[in-house]
């Protein structure tokens, strides 16, 4: 498998007006865009072929991975090596492509106008403003799944109760593996009371080609949006049979950042700041010190 998916074409409505001009994939966490940690952990997967799903007014998406000759230029003068080696590091990541989805018409449908640049072959999808740590090697374990089981793989986390119906949710049955579940069937943003467990649905995929046919005929669904969870419920329904059927769920118990809310995105920056070689130690004081001095009895 070489190819990954990155959509980034969506709208970023929960971060207005931070996304106004800015797209949520190019906010920066730390001292990096949230995309750049995406593309990165892709290619430490071994998916060299980066496909991002972009729209005509978000161009700066794939500028930030083209050279830039002209800042290399201004670059060029010593002391400046460091800088114009991460910034020439980044046209060296990735063989990267866009395509265009003219309007957001949903996470389904950003995959399909990602299917002529993938073409028949299994791909990973990855969200791209879903950071995974870089420490916690999820993809990799999701490929060696599909390697073993075939059909797709998704990634599932456990989340309180109340909080299933912000994701799709999956119906699951165990393996022989803990961290491995068959998924037996998804469901969009159900309610409390009509989620099937408290397994949900997080930014990675790893995906068989039949999942392109699916998606052409699945209707829009929640919100008008041509749905991925949908198109998947029907893969998990067919089952295991050869021809791209079946779902499995890789159990993720690792540190996730989901950077387009505003909450989960300041949870994002404190904690990757903290584990940064250069300004985490300085920061981490400054953080300890900071919280100290807010405690009601300091
Ligand atoms: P989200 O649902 O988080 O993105 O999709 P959004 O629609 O931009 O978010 P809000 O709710 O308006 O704030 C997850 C990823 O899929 C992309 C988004 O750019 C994001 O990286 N996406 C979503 C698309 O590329 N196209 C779409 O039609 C929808």
């Amino acid at each position: 498998m070489r190819a990954a998916v990155i959509p980034a074409a969506g709208l970023g409505t929960r971060f207005l007006p931070a996304t106004k001009a800015v797209p949520k994939e190019l906010l920066p966490v730390v001292d990096q865009p949230a995309l750049q940690y995406v593309v990165e952990e892709a290619a430490a997967a071994g998916l060299h072929e980066v496909v991002l799903v972009t729209s005509v007014d978000k161009g700066s998406v794939a500028a930030h991975f083209e050279p830039n000759l002209k800042l290399e230029a201004a670059l060029g003068k010593p002391g400046n090596e460091h800088l114009l080696e991460t910034v020439r590091a980044l046209s060296d990541l990735a063989h990267i492509s866009t395509v265009d989805q003219d309007s957001p018409r949903g996470l389904g449908h950003a995959v399909l106008c990602a299917q002529s640049a993938v073409g028949d072959e299994p791909f990973a999808v990855l969200l791209g403003d879903d950071l995974i740590d870089a420490e916690d090697l999820l993809l990799q374990h999701m490929l060696q799944v599909r390697q073993e089981r075939g059909g797709s793989v998704i990634a599932l986390m456990r989340v309180p109760r109340e909080d299933v119906s912000k994701y799709g949710c999956a119906s699951v049955s165990a393996t022989d593996q803990a961290d491995v579940v068959i998924v037996n069937g998804l469901v969009e943003k159900p309610s409390v009371d009509q989620a099937p467990s408290d397994l949900v649905v997080v930014g990675r995929y790893v995906l068989d080609p039949a999942v392109f046919e699916v998606l052409k005929s699945t209707a829009p669904g929640r919100g008008g949006e041509i749905q991925l969870t949908d198109a998947l419920q029907t893969l998990a329904a067919r089952g295991f049979d050869g021809h791209g059927g079946g779902v499995s769920g890789v159990i993720f118990e690792g540190r996730r950042y989901d950077t387009g809310d505003r909450l989960e995105y300041l949870k994002a920056v404190v904690q990757l700041a903290i584990k940064h070689d250069e300004l985490g130690p300085a920061f981490s004081q400054w953080l300890h010190d900071f919280v100290q001095a807010q405690a009601p009895n300091s």
